[in-house]
């Protein structure tokens, strides 16, 4: 079970996040899908969580993040903001949830009404934009998403993004209108650290790096992967700990000890006064089933 929580401090604002930009703070974010995690990110210090759609891949299973839906991202992102008290909370509008206003904006109502999340992250430029634009204006902050997209994973192949001359420029524009939309931050994956470092220059929201280099304003990394709870991490990656290692020598050493009949002990177990037993054994039917 997770210890009583000791994070101090109001909840993180969009202000809060802009701010830190200012100050030259770098971001630390991270994903987080479920109560016991989030709790544990945010007594750890992360300043936002992100309630990514990764959650098809790294807990459901899937091949891509297609699969998931609003309803799987308000259970999980409800999940998360109560496991959290400090941390800002921002979670992803799955694919083809924002693909109208109008559907953006009943997304958006769920995540944020619903599961209670303090922001909501979309994929792309282009078209994204206006929508950006109009769910800003109606109040709901927006993080968006450049480079590589994983909803258009069909389209892009998990490959980095804006390497050409051509592409890195669509990338600056998409960015400034973004920006312009009034979207609170950028994420930039899998986009060369030069790029990156340029794109955090010209703007004045945070970037978010993911596979990004050093000069983003933030970094965000997928909880497996920085744990070692999946299989092989991206090389953008850094492996913290070897949790899934943990967790199999653990569960076999609890597996080895029910076989071997030495879990439970008194210590785990519930005791009875005898006096209450010899009561019930002597009721024939209880010490002699068979004769009853
Ligand atoms: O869904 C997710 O985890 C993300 C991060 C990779 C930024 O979008």
């Amino acid at each position: 079970m997770v210890p009583a929580k000791k994070v101090r401090g109001p909840r993180l604002t969009i202000a809060d996040i802009q701010a830190m930009k200012q100050r030259g703070e770098c971001i630390a974010m991270l994903t987080a899908y479920d109560f016991p995690s989030a709790t544990i990110a945010d007594r750890a210090g992360l300043s936002i969580l992100l309630v990514g759609d990764s959650l098809g891949m790294v807990v459901h299973g899937h091949a891509t993040t297609l699969p998931v839906t609003v309803d799987d991202m308000a259970r999980h992102a409800a999940a998360v903001v109560r496991g959290t008290r400090r941390a800002l909370i921002v979670a992803d509008l799955p694919f083809l949830s924002y693909a109208t206003i109008e559907d953006a904006v009943r997304a958006s109502a769920r995540l944020m009404q619903e599961a209670g999340v303090g922001a909501v992250k979309l994929e792309g430029a282009g078209g994204a934009v206006p929508i950006v634009r109009r769910l800003v204006e109606l109040g709901v902050p927006v993080m968006g998403h450049l480079g590589y997209t994983p909803q258009s994973t069909h389209q892009m192949g998990v490959r980095a993004q804006a390497r050409s001359a051509k592409a890195a420029c669509r990338l600056v524009e998409d960015a400034l209108a973004l920006e312009a939309a009034g979207a609170f931050a950028v994420v930039l994956e899998l986009v060369p650290a030069s790029l990156a470092k340029l794109v955090s220059q010209r703007l004045t929201i945070p970037t978010i790096g993911i596979g990004a280099g050093a000069g983003c304003d933030g970094q965000v990394q997928v909880w497996h992967d920085i744990l070692g709870l999946g299989g092989r991490p991206p090389r953008h990656a850094k492996v913290y700990a070897h949790i899934g290692e943990a967790i199999e020598q653990a569960l076999g050493a609890y597996a080895q000890d029910v076989r071997a009949g030495a879990f439970p002990t008194e210590t785990e177990s519930v005791s009875m006064d005898e006096g209450e037993l010899a009561i019930v054994l002597a009721r024939k039917a209880v010490a002699d089933p068979c004769t009853s």
